[in-house]
């Protein structure tokens, strides 16, 4: 949620913005703004618009209206105010002497705000960030950035910062609690960013902020301070990835390109982990002794990363014999978890930095529990607060519609479901290998998915103005469909619920009328007949059924349904795996017959890091 950028160096600084902030739009775009330092002439201006950050980039020319070196930019996801100019960051105190950019939520704005009012301050907009710049000037008597700890030690909730002040033109002050800010180290150059993406052009040398860190960038360096303003080191990582592997590279949109990389994505995640016919967790400190002792796995994650842990409770309770439970991370602290040093939590997220499983993750820890995560961001908040963290590998992922994001996750979950029963020796050796044979041929099994993807172009064609749909399926196709599901209602805007297919009979099929599109999926050969009478039943009220199977049972779906996708038969724990695949192009290629904005669906963002 919302992305935030700062340069200081000797180059123009705008257009350096505009292009950092054009890789950070994926986390927030209903609004931009920049602010620029010009010591110079001794100038602040703040330039911000409503709307996708092109109107901004139109508004200053690309950048070339605003001369200085020094600034802070924004790309917004609303929370408090409606998107609008006057809401926009960068938000300035009352005398248009400090400038601030923030991601996250001053929790007690309103108080600090009647704080200011009662002084005399005036406010112009709706945000909670207006509260931090007044409150900096408020504190200002020359020394920028005692004002910017008195005010933190008043401000509550979670913030990442990038604050200038016209009276200190030639430094940046960064900020960090419960949101994701980096700092990037040029030569004569230095950087702010909530990811990599955003300064990768500039440089690969990176440090992690860390909750409570300040920072003071300046051209020649950055000097880091712990919370209590003592000065601390911070390491220098250097980071390895592509500047293509965050561009489009041809594809219309980053969604298709992503969901193309899958095959890679996948070999990248699993070969490493794959050797001399055996699962190796390079760096894990699972003991045999300690999952012996383990009476229970939580799984915790939002959105897809949840779904991905409902496949993953289906795989480690079948190979393992541990209880499993899966929970929403924004559910897990307010559910009085029953968890304690003999529960193992693990926890998933693509960007290591969804507020709601950070918060989990840190009850876990405090209930005594030993944390693993698996996530795609190195470096990322969840990743460096785990015990332990298995990386998926995947690549930057730019659209807000996970893909490779998912698979890679689910494989890797999946391995070390294999792994934990090879260990326990609920999986036998038969077994073991058998699914060993599945990892292997799964890159290349997807790939021939993937080059079957005009078939399911042309069901997207058949159906993308329906107005509803419904996915049903049992067990791993339930959760398979739950996956489906919201990535066609995320991208294309159609109205769909996922079912247990068992459960139709149990209120929803009321719903089922002439032409009701409902996508059967039936992939699990156990329930395949199953899955075949739910398709009868909802037929015969009337639904049109696409159903998605693998290739032994295509011919007698065809026989029951009106049209069918089908995956090659592959080891029942891969077969979500698979089965996502025409699962998302189809919702990828519905949105694309209804016009939708695919790798920027209203009113969501990438990273979710507000409660
Ligand atoms: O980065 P995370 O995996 O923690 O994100 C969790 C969800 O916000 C995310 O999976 C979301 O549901 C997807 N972008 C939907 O495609």
């Amino acid at each position: 949620m919302c992305g935030i950028v700062g340069f200081i160096g000797n180059e123009q600084a705008a257009p350096i913005l505009l292009e950092g902030l054009s890789r950070l739009e994926y986390r927030g775009y209903d609004s931009a703004g920049v602010a620029i330092c010009d010591g110079g002439a001794g100038t602040l201006s703040v330039r911000k618009a409503k709307g996708r950050l092109q109107v901004l980039s139109d508004l200053i020319h690309g950048g070339a209206d605003l001369p200085g070196t020094v600034g802070v930019g924004h790309t917004r996801w609303a929370t408090h105010g409606a998107p609008s100019d006057v809401n926009s960051h960068p938000q300035v105190s009352e005398n248009g002497r400090v400038a601030v950019v923030h991601n996250g939520i001053i929790e007690n704005y309103a108080e600090l705000r009647s704080f200011l009012e009662s002084k005399g301050v005036s406010f112009v907009s709706q945000t909670d960030t207006e509260v931090i710049a007044q409150l900096i000037e408020y504190f200002y008597t020359g020394d920028l950035l005692s004002a910017v700890d008195q005010a933190l030690h008043r401000m509550e909730g979670a913030y990442a910062l990038g604050i200038v002040c016209a009276d200190a033109p030639d430094q940046i002050i960064a900020v960090r609690k419960d949101n994701p800010l980096i700092l990037g180290w040029g030569k004569g150059c230095n950087f702010i960013a909530s990811d990599v993406t955003a300064i990768l052009k500039h440089t690969r040398d990176v440090s992690y902020m860390n909750d409570g860190d300040l920072a003071v960038l300046t051209r020649e360096g950055i000097q880091c301070y712990d919370h209590l303003l003592r000065p601390i080191e911070k390491e220098v990582v250097h980071v390895d990835w592509e500047v293509d592997a965050a561009e489009k590279g041809g594809y219309e949109h980053f969604m298709f390109k992503e969901i193309m990389e899958q095959p890679e994505a996948l070999r990248r995640c699993l070969s490493p982990r794959i050797k001399d016919g055996e699962i190796v967790f390079e760096g894990l400190s699972l003991t045999p002794d300690y999952l012996r002792s383990l009476r229970r796995i939580f799984i915790v994650a939002c959105g897809s990363s949840y779904h991905v842990g409902v496949v993953g409770k289906y795989h480690l309770e079948k190979l393992t014999r541990i209880p499993v439970e899966v929970a929403l991370g924004s559910e897990f602290r307010y559910m009085d978890p029953i968890v304690d040093d003999k529960t193992l939590v693990i926890v998933l997220s693509q960007s290591g930095e969804t507020l709601d499983t950070m918060a989990a993750l840190r009850e876990a820890k405090r209930l005594g529990a030993h944390v693993l995560s698996i996530v795609n961001v190195v470096g990322s908040s969840i990743a460096r607060d785990s015990d332990e963290v298995l990386y998926t590998w995947a690549g930057p992922e730019i659209a807000v519609a996970t893909t490779k994001a998912y698979t890679t996750q689910l494989a890797l979950l999946a391995l070390l479901a294999v792994w934990f029963g090879k260990t326990l020796g609920t999986v036998d050796e038969a077994d073991y290998q058998a699914a060993l044979a599945g990892f292997r041929e799964l890159p290349e099994k997807m790939e021939q998915v993937l080059s079957c993807r005009d078939g399911i172009q042309y069901f997207a064609s058949k159906y993308f103005n329906h107005s509803s749909i419904f996915f049903i399926g049992r067990n791993l196709d339930y959760a398979l469909g739950l996956e489906g599901s919201l990535k066609l209602k995320e991208i294309s805007y159609i109205h769909s619920e996922a079912y247990a297919s068992g459960e139709l009979k149990h209120g929803t099929i009321s719903l089922i009328e002439e032409g009701t599109l409902v996508m059967a999926l039936g992939t699990c050969d156990r329930l395949f007949q199953k899955t075949v009478s739910n398709v009868v039943e909802v037929k015969a009220r009337g639904a049109d059924v696409l159903a998605l199977t693998t290739e032994r049972h295509q011919e007698e779906m065809a026989h029951n349904a009106n049209g069918v996708m089908t995956i090659p038969d592959i080891c029942d724990l891969l077969l979500p795996s698979l089965g996502v695949v025409p699962l998302q192009l189809f919702a990828y290629y519905v949105a694309l017959m209804r016009g939708c904005d695919i790798d920027k669906p209203r009113n969501l963002a990438k990273s979710v890091t507000v409660e």
